[in-house]
């Protein structure tokens, strides 16, 4: 039997394969449970029960609007002859509080600050139990503070396994697929400012981000210098991005 798909937009679809993609030797994609966090209208939740990514999926909102839309659109939809709310559990919830005996071996957190959704995993404690060590990706794509929720990943445990960059309408994100081990890891400046992976991996949208990071820490250190101010970091990390634009 064919199966209806309500498309997502290019970045949400981005963040549903990194999900889809092993996260260790010998894991069972069939057994795929998602949590969306911040889920606004649930289009990713929709997406990953009817592409089949995901057999369930939870997802929440911490506000009555973006729940009650989101209970809407899954009420309006069916699933292989089921109603669409057998695969999609609608909640409100702040972060990941109240839903850490939902089994999710997928968790989602897109489209908020970076600084938001650290606060969110700092919060979930749960993550950090051993049962769980290594057995839950998150997907996690922030808006803005790149450069601090890398730094808050990699200092509190978390190892950064993949980075995407995604153009979507003009705009490029960086979609992340992280794991919890409880090692602690270091980044160079320029590698929280641009992720190591996407260094490693280069090509068009890269070049593109670090042209323009290279523009912002330029006119950063001009004013910095007009106000008589110490441009020592700054210069640094300059130094060392003008390094990774000549390997490019
Ligand atoms: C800009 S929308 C992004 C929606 C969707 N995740 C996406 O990437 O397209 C941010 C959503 O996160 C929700 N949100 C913000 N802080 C949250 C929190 N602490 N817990 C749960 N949801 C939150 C907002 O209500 C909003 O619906």
């Amino acid at each position: 039997m064919g199966r209806d798909i309500t498309v997502p937009s290019v970045r949400l679809a981005a963040a549903a394969k990194i999900a889809a993609a092993l996260l260790y030797d010998g894991e069972d994609l069939s057994d795929l449970t998602a949590i969306d966090v911040g889920c606004d209208h649930a289009k990713l939740a929709i997406y990953l029960v009817q592409s089949g990514i995901c057999k369930h999926v939870t997802a929440s909102d911490i506000n009555d609007g973006p729940v009650e839309k989101a209970r809407e659109n899954v009420s309006r939809r069916t699933l292989m002859g089921k109603p669409l709310s057998d695969y999609i559990d609608v909640v409100l919830a702040d972060g990941l509080s109240g839903l850490e005996n939902r089994n999710a071996n997928r968790i989602f957190i897109l489209g908020m600050g970076g600084e938001v959704i650290s606060g969110i995993l700092d919060r979930a404690t749960f993550i950090k139990k051993q049962d769980n060590k290594g057995k839950i990706k998150f997907i996690l794509q922030p808006m803005t503070s790149e450069d601090k929720l890398r730094k808050y990943l990699l200092d509190n445990g978390y190892n950064i396994l993949d980075e995407e960059m995604v153009l979507d309408k003009e705009r490029v994100y960086a979609v992340m697929s992280v794991c919890f081990d409880g090692e602690k890891r270091e980044y160079t400046p320029a590698e929280l400012l641009l992720g190591k992976s996407n260094i490693e991996k280069g090509g068009e949208l890269f070049v593109r981000q670090l042209e323009r990071r290279i523009r912002i820490t330029n006119k950063a250190i001009s004013e910095r210098k007009t106000a008589d101010l110490d441009c020592t970091e700054l210069e640094e990390l300059l130094c060392e991005m003008m390094n990774i634009k000549e390997r490019e």
